[in-house]
C-alpha cells in the first residue's frame, strides 16, 4: 500500500503570482522603500557573532543579504515553501560566509527542529499574505522554535492609521493579495496576535510610510522560563 500523502497546502507566492517571482526584488524595492526599512530592521535585530537567525518565509533572500552587510559570523537559516524564490535566494547569497542555509517547506517548529534553536526569528512581509489562523499558527510555532530569551522581529504592513495609508494599501496590496488575509494587519491585529502567541514586551519600534501603505517593525521577546 502506498503511504498516505500529506494534505496539499497552498500559499501566496512572494509577488502574488508565481510568474511574477523573478520581478519580486525590483517590485519590493520600488514599492516599499525596501532599502530603508530593511536596514532599520537589521539595526533593530542587532545581529552579532554567535547569533542564530531564523527567517520564516525567506523568499528571495533579501534579509540574509542585509544581515551579511551588517555583520559577520551570524548563522542564518531561511525557510520558505516556494522553490523558485529559494533558488534565487541561494544564488544571490552563495558568496556569504558562513553560507546561509535555505530549506523549502512550510514553517513549523518541527520543520526546523534539526537546526539549533534560533536566538532571533524574523518574519518579513509574510503575515499579511496568510489567513488569520495561519498568522496565529506561524507566531505560536515561531515562539516554540525560539531559544528561551530569544527575540522575534516582525516587519510587515501594520495598522494603517491615516486615510492616505489606508487608501494606498487598499489600491495596491489589497488588490494583489486580497482583502481577506490583509485586513487584519490593517486593523492593527499583529501585536494582539503576537501577545496571544505567548510573546512578551511586544512593541512597535518603527513605522515607515510607503507608496503601498505603512510598514511596521514590531519586536517581542520569549520569556527565559
Ligand atoms: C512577500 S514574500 C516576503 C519574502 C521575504 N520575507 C522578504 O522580506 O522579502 C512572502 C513569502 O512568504 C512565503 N510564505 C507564504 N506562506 C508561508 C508559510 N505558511 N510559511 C512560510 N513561508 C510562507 C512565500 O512563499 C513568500 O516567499
Amino acid at each position: 500500500m502506498s503511504e498516505p500523502k500529506p494534505p496539499m497546502r497552498s500559499y501566496t507566492p512572494a509577488a502574488g503570482y508565481h510568474w511574477l517571482t523573478p520581478l519580486y526584488d525590483f517590485g519590493v524595492a520600488v514599492t516599499t522603500r525596501e532599502r530603508i526599512w530593511r536596514e532599520r530592521l537589521v539595526d533593530h535585530m542587532a545581529p552579532a557573532e554567535g547569533d542564530i537567525i531564523l527567517d520564516i518565509g525567506s523568499g528571495t533572500g533579501n534579509l540574509s543579504l542585509a544581515i551579511a552587510r551588517h555583520s559577520s559570523g551570524v548563522r542564518y537559516l531561511g525557510i520558505d515553501p516556494d522553490e523558485a524564490a529559494t533558488r534565487i535566494a541561494r544564488t544571490k547569497t552563495a558568496r556569504i560566509i558562513p553560507v546561509p542555509e535555505f530549506c523549502v517547506g512550510f514553517f513549523s517548529a518541527s520543520a526546523v527542529a534539526c537546526w539549533p534553536a534560533p536566538t532571533k526569528v524574523a518574519i518579513c512581509l509574510v503575515l499579511h499574505q496568510v489567513g488569520l489562523e495561519e498568522k496565529a499558527r506561524l507566531l505560536r510555532e515561531a515562539r516554540q522554535a525560539l531559544a528561551p530569551g530569544g527575540k522575534l522581529f516582525v516587519a510587515d504592513y501594520g495598522e494603517q492609521r491615516s486615510r492616505l495609508m489606508r487608501t494606498l494599501f487598499r489600491l495596491t496590496i489589497q488588490q494583489l493579495d486580497g482583502v481577506h488575509d490583509t485586513q487584519p494587519n490593517a486593523d492593527g491585529l499583529l501585536p494582539v496576535l503576537m501577545r496571544e502567541a505567548g510573546f512578551r514586551d511586544v512593541r512597535e519600534v518603527e513605522t515607515f510610510r510607503t507608496p503601498t501603505g505603512a510598514i511596521a517593525i514590531i519586536e517581542a521577546g520569549k520569556p527565559t522560563a
